[in-house]
């Protein structure tokens, strides 16, 4: 015995559907927002007599990670003679690249691609003249759509220069590596 007439089933099951599908999307959305969203800080300045000058911008994410694997890079600039500010994606962020000489871009991924804040700081700055960019990329470990292949497209388009790309997953705990890597660019 069928309970409910075909025409009124088909009905039911696409409410179902669509309800379970915004309810979805709101969720993502919502995971989206609280672990992308911009948490405009003050830039903050390292050797502030150094040779030539580095802007590190960096998503800090849901816990202090991603501050310490970009301080420990920053650190390690500024340790090498250059003049480091750092920052945090936002409008209040700098956007005048002609003033720096090197780049970096740090980030947790949080949905197996560059951060939406990081992307959007791209291009408020627009053009990026061609400037030394390093990647630095933090994760638990999963990265089935290779981002770092996205994020060296990204810059180039913006007519960045990638010279350095550093993955940093929690598990690694490759802290020397970022200070090699940094000490490598004497200004
Ligand atoms: C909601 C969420 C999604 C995540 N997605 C990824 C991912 O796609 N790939 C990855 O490598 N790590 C992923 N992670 C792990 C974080 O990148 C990792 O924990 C990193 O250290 C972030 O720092 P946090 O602990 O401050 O959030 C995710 C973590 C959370 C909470």
């Amino acid at each position: 015995m069928k309970f409910w007439p075909q025409k009124r089933r088909n009905k039911i099951m696409l409410t179902i559907l669509l309800v379970t599908l915004a309810t979805l999307g709101g969720v993502f959305a919502y995971l989206e927002y609280s672990v992308y969203h911009e948490t405009p800080t003050d830039t903050q300045v390292l050797n502030a007599d150094g040779a030539k000058t580095a802007l590190v911008i960096y998503h800090p994410g849901l816990t202090d990670y991603a501050r310490n694997v970009t301080y420990t890079y920053a650190e390690a600039l500024a340790e090498a003679g250059w003049r480091v500010e750092v920052t945090t994606p936002s409008p209040q962020a700098p956007t005048d690249i002609a003033k720096y000489q090197l780049l970096v871009l740090g980030w947790a991924i949080y949905d197996f691609g560059p951060a939406p804040t990081i992307t959007s700081q791209i291009q408020r700055i627009g053009d990026l003249n061609e400037v030394n960019t390093t990647i630095i990329i933090m994760g638990g470990g999963l990265d089935p759509f290779n981002v770092k292949d996205q994020m060296n497209r990204i810059v180039e388009d913006a007519n960045g220069n990638v010279i350095q790309t550093i993955t940093s997953f929690r598990s690694q705990r490759n802290f020397s590596l970022l200070q090699e890597e940094a000490a490598k660019l004497a200004p």
